[in-house]
């Protein structure tokens, strides 16, 4: 019977023997973990301890978590004293892992253990996803690792490993149904919880997203994009939208002594409240007042060319002019002297405003 599976998605036989024995020598040591060699003496993994280490590492690093993984541990050894707690202790105890919605969620999610299913976490990830704050990877994560069920675990790093893998061309985020079928193809039924946390650390600390370690990966034979020297170009980023483009001038005044004309930017809107040089508003409209017509005062205003800022919604097109000026004019703002200049608290597109009319100002590696 011919297999349903893509054949540049299917995996070896022995990707998963080869990824455990590797796990077996290099697993980190982390304190929520099991080791490969205390699960070899029998001990199996505290589904309290593996969930509040899974909602902890959501959107924080392993660094970050550790600590306060070992205080909360402490405190509340089990999900039951988590339920019995203050929640106002439970939020100052979070307080520093940020996204406060993530502690209220982690003390009603053992209100509903404790309460509702005795103390003791669900096995499946369908019980698990049901419970609040427990999306649908941190239910494959808890089902794996701390029950054994053989649940597709797809985080970040896994998705880099599946696309370098099979050279995944899809680009993200459509890709995640076609990872996810892969790592399910994958995922062995004896130790998945092994198998998905060797994944995490193999993505965490050789399968980076640059310059990824692969002489030390133990499946760099089965990786199709080191095959074709292609790791970096995976997972493929979607195409990124052209950005509408707006308009605007940037006025730097000089005195005689080299001071420059600076203001502080209206508290409202983009850049609201920080230092900058006078600009024009800036505007969609090719037709707007940005030339150095525009400027705030007269004065011998010279362009300096055109500087480019990316800013989320669109891109900042801004002619920079340069004018030095005897009489200093009555005009808001501060002059900074040219010692100052570069300890102003400046936002990078005003850098680059500066950087055109002074060369020699705001280079990398200069403050
Ligand atoms: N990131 C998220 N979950 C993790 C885990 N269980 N081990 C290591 N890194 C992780």
């Amino acid at each position: 019977m011919s297999s349903a599976k893509p054949s540049n998605t299917a995996p070896g036989p022995d990707l998963a023997a080869i990824l455990l024995g590797w796990y077996d020598r290099h697993a980190r040591s982390l304190p929520w973990r099991v080791s490969p060699a205390e699960r070899a003496h029998g001990v199996v993994a505290d589904p309290y301890r593996v969930w509040l280490s899974e909602i902890m590492l959501q959107q924080t690093t392993v660094q970050a978590v550790k600590p306060y993984f070992a205080a909360f541990a402490k405190r509340w050894p089990g999900v039951t004293d988590l339920a019995a707690a203050d929640t106002e202790d439970v939020m100052k105890a979070w307080a520093g892992l940020g996204y406060y919605s993530r502690a209220r969620n982690l003390k009603r999610c053992a209100d509903v253990v404790a309460k509702d299913h005795g103390g003791r976490f669900p096995g499946s990830e369908d019980g698990l996803r049901a419970l609040p704050g427990i999306g649908p990877y941190t239910a494959a994560a808890i089902a794996a690792i701390a029950f054994d069920q053989p649940a597709a675990v797809v985080d970040g790093n896994i998705e880099r490993v599946f696309t370098r893998l099979f050279e995944i061309e899809t680009p993200l985020p459509s890709a995640k149904t076609e990872i996810r079928a892969a790592v399910a193809r994958a995922t062995p039924d004896l130790r998945p919880g092994d198998f998905a946390q060797a994944l995490m650390d193999l993505g965490a600390t050789i399968c980076t997203p640059k310059r990824p370690a692969c002489t030390l990966c133990p499946l760099s034979d089965l990786c199709q994009a080191r095959c074709s020297g292609r790791q970096e170009l995976f997972p493929v980023k979607p195409a990124k939208k052209e950005k509408p483009v707006r308009l605007g001038a940037a006025f730097v005044a000089e005195r005689g002594d080299g001071a420059v004309l600076l203001v502080k930017r209206p508290d409202t809107g983009l850049l609201g409240g920080m230092t900058g040089v006078p600009t024009t508003n800036w505007t969609v409209r090719a037709d707007g007042a940005t030339g150095a017509t525009s400027a705030p005062f007269a004065a011998n205003w010279h362009g300096k060319g055109v500087i480019t800022h990316v800013f989320t919604h669109f891109e900042l097109r801004l002619e920079v002019f340069h004018a030095v000026v005897t009489l200093a004019p009555d005009h808001q703002g501060w002059w900074s002297s040219p010692d100052s200049l570069t300890g102003e608290a400046l936002p990078t597109v005003m850098k680059k405003v500066l950087r055109a009319a002074f060369p020699a100002l705001f280079r990398k590696g200069t403050p």
